[in-house]
């Protein structure tokens, strides 16, 4: 089993997305059983509450249902846990370089690093923007998804 974190600051916007949109292309590629993902956050302000209202109503319109995920904050030991461990932004990778146990520093990744030619370094934070913002985080995440699992289809699954 291959296991994927996504992380952001709150749990609430940005990673639970890409939780959402990656958990569904893995679905639709029929490797449910083979990847697991999860998400977390870098604060503990939101822990246990859903997405944010705009997140879900963003993902909706996509396909993308997140109302069953639940916020929880990142601990060392997911390093240990999970192969891949993917910051949506600088100040996330900086919070999860600080916690990661010695040795597992390459399981960390800028997620945006699997879009090619992508037009940010930064998923940005939509928290305190518009509509608007919820929607170009979706964008970004659905390139970077495709890049991601192309990563683990030739590196962890053989194919
Ligand atoms: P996220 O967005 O990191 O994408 O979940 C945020 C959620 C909450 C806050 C900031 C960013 N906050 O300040 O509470």
């Amino acid at each position: 089993m291959v296991k994927v974190l996504f992380v952001c600051l709150g749990n609430i916007c940005r990673s639970p997305t890409a939780e959402g949109v990656f958990r569904d292309l893995v679905a639709q590629k029929g490797l449910s059983n083979e990847i697991m993902t999860d998400s977390a956050g870098t604060g503990d302000w939101h822990v246990g509450s859903p997405p944010d209202e705009r997140a879900q109503k963003a993902a909706l319109a996509r396909g993308v249902d997140l109302s069953d995920l639940r916020a929880r904050q990142v601990i060392a030991k997911d390093f240990i846990q999970f192969d891949y461990v993917l910051a949506m932004d600088r100040s996330n990778y900086a919070k999860l370089q600080q916690i990661c146990p010695p040795g597992y520093e390459d399981r960390l990744h800028m997620f945006l690093n699997f879009f090619a030619n992508s037009p940010e370094e930064e998923v940005p934070d939509p928290y305190f923007g518009g509509p608007a913002g919820f929607d170009y985080v979706l964008d970004l995440i659905e390139e970077a998804s495709v890049g991601l699992l192309k990563d683990i289809e030739t590196g962890y699954l053989g194919r």
